[in-house]
């Protein structure tokens, strides 16, 4: 089990983590990212998946933590 997290202080609207995972990831409509409803708490798979959208901010405001 890992917690999603995005920071929208630091989020300047890439928008690369929606593209890469769009059911974890969501642009809201003031231009920054939110985790979508429910996927603030993933496990398996989507943990890796999670991270690999976190991995690709290029500002790092997103954190996955176990
Ligand atoms: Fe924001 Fe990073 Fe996603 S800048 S839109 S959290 S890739």
């Amino acid at each position: 089990m890992a917690t999603v997290e995005i920071d929208q202080d630091l989020c300047i609207g890439d928008q690369v983590c929606a593209s890469m995972h769009p059911d974890i990831y969501e642009m809201g409509d003031d231009g920054f990212a939110y985790v979508v409803d429910g996927m603030e708490e993933v496990e398996g798979d989507v943990v890796d998946r999670a991270r690999e959208g976190a991995e690709a901010c290029p500002v790092d405001a997103i954190t996955v933590s176990e």
